[in-house]
């Protein structure tokens, strides 16, 4: 079989960084060959854009701005990480990929998406993840945990109405997805949050061994 790209998306605090430990382990227990990495970031200059884009700053980071720096680091990381690992057999395992800038730069900040469908085709051509298991959680108790884990970063810093179109936007693009997203209701309690992310890699496999 060829490396699958699966990628984990959400809004803050859906509980990524709990639930990619237990898909590693799942992958470990199913003997398959990863990668885990994350999106903005992977290689040491897209993590360089990735500070870039976390800082909080004084100056206003345009939104165009936003949006060539978050493919320029995806550009680096499908080079240098993602595409060698699929093309060599291994899974990768992405924390957030383009769906993150449909939902954030395209539904939170509004920008234009057949913009960043142009993009998305310049940066990735025809690649897109096998398998995205989108994290789903009211805004409100996301934003609660975020807080309680770190002083804020500058997404972190924007207003609940953005996240609420970033939610949004994860669960239309959700809909418009089927044969490739599952949305986990993440504000369950966490053995059965991983009970149904199991149960979506599982279905996931046998289709793909099928
Ligand atoms: P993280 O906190 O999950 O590591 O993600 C960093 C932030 O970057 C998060 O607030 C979402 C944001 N982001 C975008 O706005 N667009 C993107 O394309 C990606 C990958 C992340």
């Amino acid at each position: 079989m060829h490396g699958k790209f699966i990628t984990i998306e959400g809004t803050e605090g859906v509980g990524k960084t709990t639930n990619i430990e237990f898909i590693q382990a799942w992958l470990n227990s199913r003997k398959l060959d990863f990668v885990s990495t994350r999106e903005p970031g992977g290689t040491p200059l897209a993590e360089q854009i990735r500070e870039l884009l976390l800082t909080p700053r004084k100056e206003k980071v345009s939104n165009s701005a936003e949006l060539l720096l978050m493919f320029a680091g995806r550009a680096q990381h499908l080079d240098h990480v993602i595409l060698p690992a699929i093309q060599s057999g291994r899974w990768v395992l992405c924390d957030r990929f383009t769906d993150a800038t449909y939902a954030y730069q395209g539904y939170g900040r509004g920008m234009d998406k057949a913009l960043i469908a142009q993009l998305e085709q310049l940066v990735q051509a025809d690649l897109r993840p096998n398998l995205t298991l989108i994290l789903d959680i009211p805004v409100e108790i996301g934003l609660k945990r975020a807080s309680q884990r770190s002083t804020p970063d500058r997404f972190e810093r924007e207003q609940t109405e953005f996240f609420e179109r970033v939610r949004q936007g994860y669960l239309s693009i959700a809909t418009e997805s089927p044969e490739r997203c599952v949305v986990i209701d993440a504000s369950q309690p966490l053995e059965d949050v991983q009970r149904d992310i199991a149960e979506a890699l599982n279905d996931f496999l046998a289709r793909e061994q099928s």
